[in-house]
């Protein structure tokens, strides 16, 4: 029927955000896209950014990533944001927060809040923590029995577990910011509707409360542990470099859970899916951090990344002004045939390196090294002690709608 939505010419006069449907397959519109429209002018996100594009070739992608010219705070190029001021309550402090994100921010204020952190997420400090990790891994499977979900009773406890061990984060409250952390995830996937961003703003509240005692507790009795090493400069209660404090702590919880939960949670059902790549990796155990690269190539928990040029600046032919939004589609440069020779097929001997998973340029990710070695770790301590590992065939996976990529739920069953 000539106009329906099922008519392939139709389609394509779709806009891209509306041909990708939430939990389903996104890489033959990306494969379209990058192939006929790779700088592709989209719909308008907002008002105050009347163009909107996006880029699919890895070429594109990665340069966007990297160039000075392009920035990650939309303040940067909106002269006077007319967005009225929130009442008093937790949906403005969520907004403040958020604000004061390293991630959220350009330079020299990126570089201010970045360089706080940065020895903690060295490679050699992230593989201080890799016998806790182990140790983590193979406690949540004794426990898991025959059957479970690998993601609520496996990856996200892990996850959970390992950043709030470098932070610093006691037993106790580890409860807690399981709990919270997973109502903030749509600040992280980019969901800012009401509904969503209210429940995300009390469990913000709630995070910084308790981020705010540990603080205290780790100022009077430091110990090993980044909080203790934070505590130190981050003045009286309520005072900016406080707030800045809280704020980073909350984002480095959030960064290091939402896309590692995913990372594992993809490796699993990826093994799981393609038994000839899963046999190898059984048999040769020496390739495993490659194949890490590759399961974070082949399905990138963090889809998208947007962009604002500072500047007028060209991608692929096309002038890119200033004031534009601009989404570097990381899911669809990942699967770029220019770069990775055959690329929708998982291959875990393949030199995957050259994936922007982790993004690139400035904001390219800060826990890369620890989140290798988690994903690495849990897939070792899955793969050695459960051989018979298998999805549960009564129950199907279900892949989660939003621009982060990755599974809420992944029945797998084991008589291990
Ligand atoms: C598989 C797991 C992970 C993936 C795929 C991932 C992906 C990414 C990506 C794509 C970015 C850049 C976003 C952009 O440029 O717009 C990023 C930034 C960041 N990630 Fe990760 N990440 C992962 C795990 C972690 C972990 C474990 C941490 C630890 C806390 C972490 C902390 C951060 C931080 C702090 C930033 C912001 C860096 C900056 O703005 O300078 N991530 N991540």
């Amino acid at each position: 029927m000539p106009g329906s939505t099922s008519d392939p010419a139709s389609r394509r006069r779709e806009p891209f955000e509306r041909r990708l449907e939430p939990g389903g397959d996104p890489y033959p519109v990306y494969r379209s896209y990058r192939e006929q429209d790779p700088v592709h002018r989209g719909k308008a996100a907002h008002p105050l950014f009347p163009e909107h594009w996006y880029l699919f070739r890895h070429e594109d992608v990665s340069f966007v990533l990297k160039d000075p010219r392009f920035g990650r705070d939309w303040r940067s190029v909106v002269a006077s944001p007319s967005a009225p001021a929130l009442p008093d309550g937790p949906l403005a402090d969520l907004v403040a927060m958020v604000r004061r994100w390293m991630l959220f921010v350009d330079p020299p204020q990126h570089t201010r809040l970045r360089g706080r952190v940065n020895h903690a997420f060295r490679p050699r400090t992230s593989a201080r923590l890799e016998p806790y990790v182990r140790e983590q891994a193979s406690a949540l499977l004794r426990e898991a029995g025959g059957r479970f979900d690998g993601m609520r009773d496996y990856a996200l406890p892990l996850t959970v577990a390992a950043i709030a061990e470098l932070l610093g984060v006691p037993e106790e409250s580890r409860q807690l910011m399981r709990r919270t952390t997973s109502r903030l995830q749509p600040v992280f996937g980019g969901d800012s509707t009401a509904a969503s961003l209210t429940p995300a703003a009390e469990a913000a509240a709630e995070l910084a409360e308790a981020f705010g005692s540990l603080l205290e507790a780790r100022r009077r009795s430091p110990r090993d542990d980044l909080l203790s090493e934070l505590a130190p400069a981050c003045g009286e209660r309520g005072s900016e470099a406080w707030n800045e404090t809280i704020a980073t702590a909350i984002f480095l919880l959030g960064a290091g859970f939402v896309t590692t939960v995913h990372g594992i949670g993809n490796g699993v059902y990826l093994l799981l899916r393609h038994p000839d790549q899963l046999r190898i990796l059984r048999d040769e155990p020496g390739l495993l951090p490659g194949a890490v690269e590759e399961l974070l190539r082949f399905e990138s928990p963090v889809q998208r990344a947007p962009r604002f040029p500072l500047e007028d600046v060209e991608v692929g032919g096309v002038r890119l002004a200033r004031g534009a939004t601009v989404t570097a589609v990381i899911g669809a440069a990942n699967r770029d045939p220019a770069v990775f020779d055959d690329p929708e097929r998982l291959d875990v001997r393949r030199d995957a390196r050259r994936h922007v998973a982790f993004g690139g340029g400035i904001h390219s990710c800060l826990g890369a090294p620890l989140a290798r070695l988690e994903i690495r770790v849990a897939l070792e301590v899955l793969l050695r002690r459960l051989p018979d590992l298998a999805l549960d065939p009564g129950a199907e996976p279900a892949w989660s709608p939003g621009i982060t990529r990755g599974l809420d739920a992944l029945p797998l069953a084991s008589r291990t």
